[in-house]
Protein backbone atom coordinates (compact mmCIF):
# COMPACT_ATOMS: atom_id res chain seq x y z
CA UNK A 1 0.00 0.00 0.00
CA UNK A 2 1.01 3.68 -0.91
CA UNK A 3 2.28 5.57 2.23
CA UNK A 4 -0.03 8.36 1.10
CA UNK A 5 -2.93 6.05 1.21
CA UNK A 6 -2.37 5.41 4.53
CA UNK A 7 -1.84 9.19 5.78
CA UNK A 8 -5.01 9.86 4.10
CA UNK A 9 -6.84 7.03 5.67
CA UNK A 10 -5.35 8.36 9.22
CA UNK A 11 -7.04 11.99 8.30
CA UNK A 12 -10.02 10.24 7.42
CA UNK A 13 -10.41 8.34 10.47
CA UNK A 14 -9.02 10.50 13.12
CA UNK A 15 -9.16 14.03 12.42
CA UNK A 16 -12.96 14.39 13.98
CA UNK A 17 -11.36 13.20 17.12
CA UNK A 18 -7.81 15.22 17.43
CA UNK A 19 -7.69 17.72 14.58
CA UNK A 20 -5.96 17.81 11.33
CA UNK A 21 -2.83 18.91 12.93
CA UNK A 22 -2.46 16.58 15.73
CA UNK A 23 -3.30 13.53 13.09
CA UNK A 24 -0.36 14.97 11.01
CA UNK A 25 1.96 15.06 13.89
CA UNK A 26 1.28 11.34 15.14
CA UNK A 27 1.18 10.04 12.07
CA UNK A 28 4.66 11.58 11.21
CA UNK A 29 6.14 10.02 14.37
CA UNK A 30 4.30 6.68 13.93
CA UNK A 31 6.34 6.09 10.39
CA UNK A 32 9.63 7.93 12.47
CA UNK A 33 9.36 5.60 15.25
CA UNK A 34 8.67 2.43 13.14
CA UNK A 35 10.16 2.70 9.79
CA UNK A 36 12.64 5.22 10.47
CA UNK A 37 11.19 7.24 8.24
CA UNK A 38 11.25 10.96 8.30
CA UNK A 39 8.35 13.63 7.63
CA UNK A 40 9.76 15.12 4.56
CA UNK A 41 9.90 11.90 2.61
CA UNK A 42 6.37 12.00 1.40
CA UNK A 43 7.50 14.58 -0.18
CA UNK A 44 10.56 13.47 -2.23
CA UNK A 45 8.98 9.65 -2.73
CA UNK A 46 5.17 10.09 -3.41
CA UNK A 47 4.83 7.17 -4.49
CA UNK A 48 6.80 5.13 -1.28
CA UNK A 49 5.37 1.81 -1.02
CA UNK A 50 5.46 -0.11 2.23
CA UNK A 51 4.90 -3.89 3.01
CA UNK A 52 2.19 -5.74 4.78
CA UNK A 53 4.30 -6.11 7.84
CA UNK A 54 3.81 -2.52 7.76
CA UNK A 55 0.92 -1.95 7.04
CA UNK A 56 -0.30 -4.39 10.00
CA UNK A 57 1.99 -2.40 12.69
CA UNK A 58 0.92 1.23 11.40
CA UNK A 59 -2.98 0.24 11.50
CA UNK A 60 -2.82 -1.23 14.94
CA UNK A 61 -1.20 1.82 16.14
CA UNK A 62 -4.48 3.87 14.35
CA UNK A 63 -6.95 1.41 15.98
CA UNK A 64 -5.23 2.06 19.23
CA UNK A 65 -5.63 5.82 18.17
CA UNK A 66 -9.08 5.96 17.46
CA UNK A 67 -9.39 4.70 21.52
CA UNK A 68 -7.70 7.52 22.56
CA UNK A 69 -4.67 5.54 23.41
CA UNK A 70 -1.92 8.39 24.41
CA UNK A 71 0.59 8.14 21.53
CA UNK A 72 3.73 7.93 24.06
CA UNK A 73 1.73 4.45 25.27
CA UNK A 74 1.56 3.35 21.55
CA UNK A 75 5.27 3.98 21.05
CA UNK A 76 5.64 3.22 24.30
CA UNK A 77 8.41 6.35 24.46
CA UNK A 78 7.94 9.84 25.72
CA UNK A 79 10.47 12.90 25.89
CA UNK A 80 10.85 15.15 28.70
CA UNK A 81 14.19 17.26 29.07
CA UNK A 82 15.52 15.88 25.88
CA UNK A 83 15.76 12.76 27.76
CA UNK A 84 13.50 9.39 25.97
CA UNK A 85 11.98 8.02 28.68
CA UNK A 86 10.50 4.16 28.29
CA UNK A 87 6.74 4.97 29.46
CA UNK A 88 4.01 2.76 29.96
CA UNK A 89 -0.05 2.32 31.78
CA UNK A 90 1.46 2.64 35.18
CA UNK A 91 3.02 5.96 34.78
CA UNK A 92 2.31 9.42 34.07
CA UNK A 93 3.37 10.98 30.81
CA UNK A 94 5.97 13.47 31.54
CA UNK A 95 4.78 16.89 31.15
CA UNK A 96 6.28 19.70 29.74
CA UNK A 97 5.20 21.73 32.88
CA UNK A 98 7.05 19.62 34.56
CA UNK A 99 10.31 20.17 32.83
CA UNK A 100 9.78 23.88 33.82
CA UNK A 101 9.70 23.29 37.71
CA UNK A 102 13.25 20.78 36.51
CA UNK A 103 14.50 24.21 34.71
CA UNK A 104 13.67 26.09 37.78
CA UNK A 105 16.28 23.95 39.95
CA UNK A 106 18.54 23.78 37.55
CA UNK A 107 19.22 27.42 37.03
CA UNK A 108 19.00 27.79 40.56
CA UNK A 109 21.68 25.06 42.04
CA UNK A 110 24.04 26.20 38.07
CA UNK A 111 26.58 27.53 40.30
CA UNK A 112 26.73 26.02 43.39
CA UNK A 113 30.27 23.30 43.81
CA UNK A 114 29.50 21.63 46.39
CA UNK A 115 27.59 18.19 46.09
CA UNK A 116 23.84 18.14 46.70
CA UNK A 117 21.44 15.38 48.61
CA UNK A 118 18.12 15.39 46.57
CA UNK A 119 14.86 13.70 46.65
CA UNK A 120 12.22 13.46 44.64
CA UNK A 121 8.75 12.37 45.75
CA UNK A 122 6.34 10.12 43.66
CA UNK A 123 8.93 9.95 40.68
CA UNK A 124 6.52 7.95 38.30
CA UNK A 125 8.70 7.26 35.04
CA UNK A 126 11.50 8.92 37.19
CA UNK A 127 11.78 11.35 34.74
CA UNK A 128 12.48 13.92 37.30
CA UNK A 129 15.54 12.79 39.14
CA UNK A 130 16.75 11.04 36.16
CA UNK A 131 16.86 14.10 34.31
CA UNK A 132 18.54 16.18 37.02
CA UNK A 133 21.47 13.39 37.54
CA UNK A 134 22.00 13.63 34.11
CA UNK A 135 22.59 17.15 34.15
CA UNK A 136 24.06 17.83 37.55
CA UNK A 137 27.68 16.21 38.19
CA UNK A 138 27.74 17.07 41.89
CA UNK A 139 24.13 15.61 42.83
CA UNK A 140 23.21 12.30 44.89
CA UNK A 141 19.68 11.55 43.79
CA UNK A 142 16.69 9.42 44.83
CA UNK A 143 13.21 8.38 43.73
CA UNK A 144 10.50 7.35 45.81
CA UNK A 145 7.04 6.19 44.58
CA UNK A 146 4.29 3.92 46.44
CA UNK A 147 4.02 2.09 43.19
CA UNK A 148 6.10 -1.12 42.40
CA UNK A 149 4.88 -0.91 38.79
CA UNK A 150 5.90 2.65 38.28
CA UNK A 151 9.03 1.89 40.49
CA UNK A 152 10.24 -0.83 37.73
CA UNK A 153 9.72 1.39 35.02
CA UNK A 154 11.99 4.20 36.50
CA UNK A 155 14.30 1.82 37.18
CA UNK A 156 14.78 0.65 33.73
CA UNK A 157 14.85 4.41 32.23
CA UNK A 158 17.75 4.73 34.93
CA UNK A 159 19.29 1.57 33.28
CA UNK A 160 18.78 2.96 29.80
CA UNK A 161 19.92 6.55 30.20
CA UNK A 162 23.24 5.05 32.32
CA UNK A 163 22.11 7.48 35.26
CA UNK A 164 22.58 6.80 39.01
CA UNK A 165 19.05 7.78 40.52
CA UNK A 166 18.68 5.24 44.22
CA UNK A 167 14.75 4.41 43.54
CA UNK A 168 13.26 3.21 46.57
CA UNK A 169 9.43 2.09 47.39
CA UNK A 170 7.82 4.56 49.95
CA UNK A 171 4.57 5.62 50.82
CA UNK A 172 4.04 9.50 51.22
CA UNK A 173 1.16 9.45 53.35
CA UNK A 174 3.21 7.53 56.21
CA UNK A 175 6.64 8.90 55.79
CA UNK A 176 6.50 8.48 59.89
CA UNK A 177 6.36 4.60 59.36
CA UNK A 178 8.77 4.92 56.58
CA UNK A 179 11.91 6.65 58.52
CA UNK A 180 13.64 3.28 59.30
CA UNK A 181 13.96 3.54 55.45
CA UNK A 182 17.58 3.89 54.91
CA UNK A 183 17.23 6.48 52.29
CA UNK A 184 15.06 9.07 54.56
CA UNK A 185 16.96 8.55 57.40
CA UNK A 186 18.76 11.43 56.12
CA UNK A 187 18.94 15.19 55.21
CA UNK A 188 18.58 16.35 51.85
CA UNK A 189 19.26 20.10 50.22
CA UNK A 190 16.67 19.50 47.45
CA UNK A 191 13.36 17.93 47.96
CA UNK A 192 10.97 18.19 44.89
CA UNK A 193 7.51 16.37 44.57
CA UNK A 194 4.86 16.68 41.32
CA UNK A 195 2.13 14.32 43.52
CA UNK A 196 -1.33 13.97 42.21
CA UNK A 197 -3.27 16.83 42.43
CA UNK A 198 -6.60 16.36 40.62
CA UNK A 199 -9.71 16.67 41.82
CA UNK A 200 -12.47 14.61 41.03
CA UNK A 201 -14.52 17.58 40.43
CA UNK A 202 -11.80 18.58 38.10
CA UNK A 203 -12.24 15.47 35.87
CA UNK A 204 -14.48 17.01 33.65
CA UNK A 205 -11.92 19.15 32.11
CA UNK A 206 -9.66 16.71 31.67
CA UNK A 207 -9.29 14.50 28.08
CA UNK A 208 -10.53 10.78 27.88
CA UNK A 209 -6.66 9.83 26.79
CA UNK A 210 -6.07 10.74 30.30
CA UNK A 211 -8.79 9.93 32.33
CA UNK A 212 -8.99 6.09 30.65
CA UNK A 213 -5.06 5.83 30.15
CA UNK A 214 -3.54 7.39 32.57
CA UNK A 215 -2.45 6.22 36.30
CA UNK A 216 -5.68 6.98 38.63
CA UNK A 217 -2.90 6.56 41.51
CA UNK A 218 -0.68 9.47 39.46
CA UNK A 219 -3.25 12.00 39.41
CA UNK A 220 -6.79 11.83 41.66
CA UNK A 221 -6.88 13.53 45.12
CA UNK A 222 -10.40 13.22 46.59
CA UNK A 223 -12.43 17.06 46.39
CA UNK A 224 -12.54 17.15 50.53
CA UNK A 225 -8.89 16.54 51.33
CA UNK A 226 -7.00 17.47 47.76
CA UNK A 227 -3.90 18.99 49.30
CA UNK A 228 -3.32 15.39 51.57
CA UNK A 229 -0.17 15.17 49.69
CA UNK A 230 1.63 18.46 49.73
CA UNK A 231 0.52 18.73 53.78
CA UNK A 232 2.40 15.22 54.06
CA UNK A 233 5.51 16.34 51.69
CA UNK A 234 5.72 19.73 53.09
CA UNK A 235 5.85 18.31 57.12
CA UNK A 236 8.52 15.76 55.77
CA UNK A 237 10.58 18.38 54.02
CA UNK A 238 10.19 20.87 57.26
CA UNK A 239 12.23 18.01 59.00
CA UNK A 240 14.66 16.52 56.35
CA UNK A 241 16.06 19.76 54.62
CA UNK A 242 19.07 21.01 55.08
CA UNK A 243 19.01 24.55 56.50
CA UNK A 244 18.23 26.81 53.61
CA UNK A 245 17.49 23.65 51.70
CA UNK A 246 14.94 24.36 49.32
CA UNK A 247 11.67 22.42 48.72
CA UNK A 248 10.10 22.73 45.32
CA UNK A 249 6.49 21.03 44.11
CA UNK A 250 4.10 21.25 41.12
CA UNK A 251 0.99 22.01 42.19
CA UNK A 252 -2.85 22.22 40.74
CA UNK A 253 -3.37 25.62 39.27
CA UNK A 254 -6.54 26.26 41.37
CA UNK A 255 -5.31 25.75 44.51
CA UNK A 256 -1.71 28.19 44.36
CA UNK A 257 -2.74 30.43 47.74
CA UNK A 258 -3.92 27.13 49.48
CA UNK A 259 -0.84 24.84 48.67
CA UNK A 260 1.91 28.51 49.44
CA UNK A 261 -0.07 28.43 53.07
CA UNK A 262 1.33 25.45 53.95
CA UNK A 263 4.95 26.28 53.35
CA UNK A 264 4.03 29.71 55.36
CA UNK A 265 2.25 28.02 58.53
CA UNK A 266 5.58 25.35 58.40
CA UNK A 267 9.45 25.82 58.37
CA UNK A 268 9.70 27.74 55.29
CA UNK A 269 10.75 31.36 54.51
CA UNK A 270 10.99 33.15 50.63
CA UNK A 271 7.86 31.37 49.40
CA UNK A 272 7.77 31.73 45.39
CA UNK A 273 4.69 30.66 43.49
CA UNK A 274 5.40 30.55 39.64
CA UNK A 275 3.20 30.25 36.31
CA UNK A 276 3.65 27.41 33.91
CA UNK A 277 3.80 28.22 30.08
CA UNK A 278 0.18 28.31 29.67
CA UNK A 279 0.02 31.23 32.78
CA UNK A 280 -1.63 28.85 35.08
CA UNK A 281 0.44 28.93 38.94
CA UNK A 282 1.82 25.91 38.74
CA UNK A 283 4.77 25.68 40.88
CA UNK A 284 5.98 26.67 44.09
CA UNK A 285 9.74 26.65 45.91
CA UNK A 286 10.41 27.68 49.81
CA UNK A 287 13.76 28.04 51.40
CA UNK A 288 13.71 25.77 54.72
CA UNK A 289 14.21 28.48 57.56
C1 LIG B 1 1.59 13.20 39.23
S1 LIG B 1 2.49 11.69 39.23
C2 LIG B 1 4.12 12.36 38.97
C3 LIG B 1 5.07 11.41 38.32
C4 LIG B 1 6.41 12.04 37.92
N1 LIG B 1 7.08 12.61 39.06
C5 LIG B 1 6.20 13.11 36.86
O1 LIG B 1 6.33 14.30 37.20
O2 LIG B 1 5.93 12.77 35.70
C6 LIG B 1 2.45 11.27 40.95
C7 LIG B 1 3.21 10.00 41.36
O3 LIG B 1 2.98 9.81 42.78
C8 LIG B 1 2.86 8.42 43.04
N2 LIG B 1 2.09 8.24 44.27
C9 LIG B 1 0.75 8.24 44.45
N3 LIG B 1 0.44 8.04 45.75
C10 LIG B 1 1.62 7.91 46.42
C11 LIG B 1 1.97 7.68 47.77
N4 LIG B 1 1.04 7.55 48.71
N5 LIG B 1 3.28 7.60 48.09
C12 LIG B 1 4.25 7.72 47.14
N6 LIG B 1 3.99 7.94 45.84
C13 LIG B 1 2.69 8.04 45.47
C14 LIG B 1 2.16 7.86 41.82
O4 LIG B 1 2.40 6.47 41.69
C15 LIG B 1 2.79 8.72 40.70
O5 LIG B 1 3.91 8.07 40.15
Amino acid sequence: MLLKEIKNIFHLELDAIYGKDEVNSFFYLLIEHYFDLERFVLAIQPGLLIDKRQETVIFQALSELKLEKPIQHIIGTSYFMDLEFKVNEHVLIPRPETEELVRWILDDVKDVKQSLTILDMGTGSGCIPISLDKNLTNAKVFGLDISADALKVAVENNRLLSANVNFFKADILSLDKETATKELDQKFDIIISNPPYVRELEKEEMHNNVIDHEPGLALFVPDEDPLKFYSAVVNFAADHLNEDGCLYLEINQYLGKETMNLLEESNFKTIELRKDMFGNDRMIKGIRK
